[in-house]
């Protein structure tokens, strides 16, 4: 835990690569790529305020939970720039990272998210489902959820995985459940920023996405340039959960191209 209150863990030592969760999960989800990766990477994994050992903070902002992450770097003194990707609403956080610290930055991984904000309605639908939260706690959206994060190929093939984020979003805090619903609904509009990305930039999507459609990641790769886009089949949102191995290959040859 740093002086901002964020946990996070570090794994393995060599160039830096940043994780960060979807929502309403927690630096876990991230347990097979930092298997794999801290074999030859210092591999950073945080608790976003309020989700895992992270205390919720007082402004839940997407702004400032990327400046966040930006002082768990400078406590842990990684001053070159590092690859920083994220998952859903950790995409969102990734493209606030690179919004303030652009220099910061040597790669990033854009993981089942999108640049664009949110609509008035699902800005609306936040609001009314973090008021839901607050008054009567994780319950439903826990027995909601996983059908969501997942393909519908996922839902009969791996029934586990469902139980596992089901289990995953009981274990969280309301509180900073309902948070993240709110700093989610205030993020910026990114679209502005993708043609200003001047880096590699990896785009992994679920072809069976039932939270972003699968189109977003096609316009983010029109506007990116030179950026690499992988559409996963039989795959829904939690691609790196969905398809560990072939998600653990796609990230894996990218570092390789990056930091060689
Ligand atoms: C996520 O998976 O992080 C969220 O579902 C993203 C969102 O609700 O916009």
């Amino acid at each position: 835990m740093n002086k901002n209150q964020l946990a996070y863990e570090v794994h393995g030592s060599g160039e830096t690569v940043v994780l960060i969760h979807a929502f309403p999960l927690s630096k876990k989800m991230w347990a097979e790529q930092v298997r794999l990766l801290a074999k030859k990477y210092q591999v950073v994994t945080v608790d976003l305020p309020g989700f895992g050992q992270s205390p919720p903070q007082s402004r839940p902002s997407i702004a400032l939970w990327a400046q966040a992450v930006a002082l768990v770097l400078d406590e842990l003194k990684i001053a070159g720039p590092v690859f920083i990707g994220g998952l859903s609403m950790g995409g969102y956080v990734v493209f606030e990272f690179f919004r303030q610290f652009p220099t910061r930055v040597r790669a990033l991984g854009l993981f089942s998210t999108r640049a664009k904000p949110d609509t008035e309605d699902q800005k609306k639908k936040r609001g009314e489902l973090a008021r839901e939260i607050r008054e009567a706690g994780l319950g439903a959206l826990a027995n909601s959820m996983p059908a969501k994060l997942v393909g519908k190929s996922t839902e009969t093939s791996a029934p586990r995985l469902l139980a596992e984020l089901k289990s995953a979003i009981e274990a969280g805090s309301s509180q900073g459940t309902a948070d993240a619903l709110l700093a989610m609904a205030e993020r910026a509009d990114s679209s502005d920023l993708l043609e200003k990305i001047c880096v590699p930039a990896l785009i992994v999507a679920g072809a069976e996405d039932k939270v972003i459609p699968v189109s977003e990641a096609g316009d983010m790769q029109k506007k990116i340039s030179g950026s690499d886009l992988h559409v996963l089949e039989k795959t829904g949102h939690m691609v790196n959960l969905e398809q560990t191995e072939i998600f653990n290959t796609l990230i894996e040859n990218f570092l390789q191209k990056v930091f060689s």
